[in-house]
């Protein structure tokens, strides 16, 4: 009994690595390293202490997805469940190149779907993500709130939440867990693996920890005029590794009884804003983070966060870490790490 887990050298899949592993729950990882690279793997492989068995390819390959299921097969450890991370993830360029991102997000998942089905794979867990809601017409979401995404990555997302739907209709052995992930941030505690953008951080916590190491020269906060406590932007931050446990519940309950589809919301239910965060993460680091007040990002909301309550009682997850221990263990591997994982 294998889980197959796409994108496991990204920041969320190399967390949910130490994760399965600590739970002693065997994996096989594929990835193209297109937003990744070897390090990240090796850095796993010195937490958990044992090697990671990676196989290097691209999900629109079905030729080289029917060779993964086939070679685990014959090595007498059949690939039964998948955790499904691989995807583009950046929402200003998936406007600028739609085509890329419908390809790899959609269409590779398709390609999973369907080599899965011929290799009676049938537990599937799904990164989505909060994006898929769009506007809040009221907060904090639940899972019923309407799906309405406002960008090509956020309809990928949605897309392929209908897509599984479809398919446990069609196969009642199908078990899937959509998970609406709302702001990972945070690194695990050993400071070894952390998130790891190439170029400019498109997201605030990672744009905040490299102005701390004076890799970028302030921080823009992206307006301060909404209509929240400080007049900038809530989200609902999580720690990755919270989220990363989360992934291994989902696997469990896939195993444990026919859930056709479940979909959770991933948050901690509280909402911090932009100054909040950085004035968090500077009491735990001792440094400064120089910032200037520039106009809003198009696209933003002014708040949002999540209603978690379904995933604490169906999944038994709620989140264990706050703020503060977020900002700790993210500042932990970005002051050890300046330059990431290195050469990609
Ligand atoms: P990431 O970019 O760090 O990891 C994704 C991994 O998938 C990378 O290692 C990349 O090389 C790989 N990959 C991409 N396309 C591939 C393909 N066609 N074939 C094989 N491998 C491929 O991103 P992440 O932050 O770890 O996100 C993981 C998942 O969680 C994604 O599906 C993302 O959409 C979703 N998600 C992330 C966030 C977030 O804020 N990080 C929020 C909500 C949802
Ligand atoms: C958080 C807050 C910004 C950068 C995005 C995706 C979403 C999901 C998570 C994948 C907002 C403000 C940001 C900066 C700032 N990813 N900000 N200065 O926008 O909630 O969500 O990442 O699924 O799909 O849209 O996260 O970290 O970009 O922004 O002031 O340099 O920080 O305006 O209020 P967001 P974020």
């Amino acid at each position: 009994m294998t889980t197959l887990v796409t994108g496991g050298a990204g920041y969320i899949g190399t967390h949910s690595l130490v994760e399965l592993h600590e739970r002693g729950m065997p994996f096989v990882v594929i990835d193209n390293y297109s937003n990744s690279g070897a390090g990240s793997i090796a850095a796993v492989e010195k937490i958990i202490g044992t090697p990671v068995r990676i196989l290097f390819g691209d999900i629109r390959e079905k030729s080289f997805l029917q060779g993964v299921f086939d070679r685990l097969r014959e090595e007498g450890r059949p690939i039964t469940s998948v955790l499904h991370l691989a995807a583009l993830k950046a929402v200003g360029e998936s406007v600028r190149e739609p085509l890329q991102y419908y390809e790899n997000n959609v269409y590779g998942t398709l390609n999973l779907l369907d080599v899965m089905r011929k290799n009676d794979a049938d537990h599937f867990v799904f990164s989505s993500s909060a994006t898929v809601y769009g506007n809040p017409q009221y907060l904090p979401y639940d899972e019923n709130h309407p799906i309405a995404p406002t960008n090509p990555y956020g309809n990928t997302k949605a897309m392929v939440e209908k897509v599984l739907t479809d398919v446990a209709l069609a196969n009642p052995k199908f078990r899937v867990v959509i998970l609406r992930y709302f702001n990972p941030i945070g690194a695990h505690a050993s400071g070894l693996i952390g998130e790891d953008p190439v170029g400019e951080p498109n997201n605030l916590f990672p744009y905040i920890t490299r102005v701390a190491v004076r890799k970028l020269p302030e921080l823009q906060v992206f307006g301060n005029d909404y209509a929240t406590t400080d007049g900038t932007g809530v989200r609902d931050y999580l720690h990755v590794m919270d989220l990363a446990a989360a992934h291994a519940l989902a696997l469990e309950l896939c195993a444990s009884e026919n859930i056709g589809v479940s979909v959770f919301n991933l948050g901690t239910g509280v909402g911090t804003s932009v100054l909040e965060l950085v004035k968090a993460f500077e009491n735990v680091s001792a440094q400064t983070v120089p910032l200037r007040i520039g106009p809003r990002r198009p696209g933003d909301v002014a708040s949002m966060w999540a209603d978690a309550a379904l995933a604490r009682a169906r999944l038994g997850w709620s989140a264990k870490f706050g703020i503060e221990e977020m900002c700790r263990d993210g500042w932990r591997w970005q002051c050890t790490h300046p330059e990431g994982f290195g050469q990609r």
